[in-house]
């Protein structure tokens, strides 16, 4: 087996070629903790890759991935379909507002953005209105595909080709710390009204509930209410991009629930099969989808995948949706997510902290500086709590079946790293 310091012949995404060398390698995970190669058990504040919601091994997952795999692994989503997938997206239509009824399983949620994107344009122009611009944030991330990473205007994913439709980057027009104010909603909202009222027609405004990896910016009440009254203004379409924030992380079953508002498209990966199998999918309005009896091509959508909707992943989300219901995971986010915003808020009196916020269970320690938030997520590590350290915003989001124990550790732990830091 290889150790820790051998050459690696694994490429790792997003990850410089100078830490290639010698990384962490995790290789056990039970309930809300983790154990590396040499022994030491972390708690783990990520969630896996930010999807393991219903914790690891969890055994209702295990048995539902285990019989479905003795019973049938997959089978060509062209020319069948099969139960667990039928069952999914029954319950995602009744688990969703409105008219979202039509759903397309895929694998990854940089696939379902994909997806969402073609479905969108080629709406248009099946109900023969020419429109192709998108709206969107500067600091938003929706995946690292050609079409999804046209979206962010964040300077890692920026792509250097031709872009393949015209898309407007709304900026921020405050620090993430100042913008959950009635007086920052009004900018927002402004500034998405100009760009609205500066270009052709708008096809889509595409925006996640929080912006994740654009500096976990947790958006003001009320914007997506605003946002949703521009779009039907202007006859856009709104897509939620709920990769990260669906299925509960944000103390909410979706991060729109917070406004109560019904968007045109969803995507959603992560927490939808609790990262036990890759699988995402994206859920459209009935009219969307009965837009392509029109399509001119296939009279369909021109788009798929081989593996999207696996029948182990799709039987493995229907467990995940059961043990959400029978463990209230929903609610427990709610509440320990308080409970960790409150604990690692007295953090802001620290030198070092600019500011912490989150909502549900997704908490953010800003930092001064990519230093400071690199020695303090070093310093939880070595404590034994995993964060996920970017830009100097130490990113917090345990599994959602975290308890109230948990919580209290990782905001002990987390502020002892953060008190030695200063020292
Ligand atoms: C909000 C959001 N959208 C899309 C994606 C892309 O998902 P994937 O990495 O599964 O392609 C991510 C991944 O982190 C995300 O956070």
């Amino acid at each position: 087996m290889q150790n820790s310091t051998t050459a690696s012949s694994l490429w790792r995404p997003w990850t410089p070629i100078s830490k290639q060398a010698a990384p962490l390698q995790i290789v056990e995970a039970r309930g809300n903790r983790v154990r590396d190669v040499d022994g030491n058990w972390y708690l783990d504040g990520i969630s896996g890759v930010l999807n393991a919601s219903c914790g690891h091994a969890h055994p209702r997952l295990i048995e539902a991935a285990t019989q479905q795999m003795s019973r049938l692994v997959h089978y060509d989503p062209m020319v069948s379909s099969h139960e667990p997938a039928e069952t999914l997206t029954a319950r995602l239509a009744e688990l969703l507002p409105g008219e979202l009824t039509a759903t397309c399983l895929l694998n990854s949620g940089s696939e379902a953005m994909e997806a969402a994107l073609r479905i969108a344009l080629q709406h248009w122009r099946n109900i023969g209105e020419d429109r192709d611009r998108v709206i969107t944030f500067e600091a938003g991330y929706h995946g690292s595909t050609y079409l999804a990473q046209q979206l962010s205007g964040l300077p890692f994913t920026v792509s250097e080709w031709a872009r393949p439709f015209p898309v407007d980057h709304v900026a921020m027009p405050r620090p993430a710390r100042d913008v959950r104010t009635e007086e920052a909603c009004d900018e927002l909202i402004a500034a998405f009204t100009a760009a609205f009222e500066n270009g052709t027609p708008v096809a889509a405004v595409v925006v996640e509930p929080l912006l994740g990896l654009g500096g976990c910016v947790v958006l003001p009440p009320g914007f997506l209410t605003r946002l949703r009254k521009l779009c039907d203004r202007h006859g856009s379409l709104l897509i939620l991009d709920e990769v990260f924030t669906g299925f509960g992380r944000t103390g909410r079953m979706f991060g729109f629930d917070h406004d109560g508002i019904t968007p045109d498209v969803v995507t959603m990966s992560k927490g939808i099969s609790s990262g036990y199998l890759p699988l995402a999918a994206v859920t459209v309005t009935s009219t969307i989808k009965d837009s392509f009896a029109r399509e001119p091509i296939i009279q369909g959508l021109r788009y798929g995948h081989t593996t999207g909707g696996h029948a182990v992943a799709a039987a493995v989300a229907n467990a995940v949706l059961d043990v959400m219901a029978d463990e209230k995971l929903v609610e427990n986010a709610a509440a320990r997510g308080d409970e960790l915003l409150a604990g690692l808020g007295l953090l802001r009196s620290n030198p070092l902290i600019t500011d912490v916020r989150g909502l549900g269970l997704v908490v953010a320690v800003e930092t001064v500086s990519p230093d400071a938030g690199e020695t303090i997520a070093a310093a939880a590590a070595r404590a034994g709590v995993m964060t996920r350290h970017e830009r100097g915003i130490i990113r917090i989001a345990p599994p959602l079946t975290t308890t109230a124990a948990d919580v209290a550790e990782i905001v002990q732990k987390i502020s002892a790293a953060t008190d030695q830091a200063h020292r």
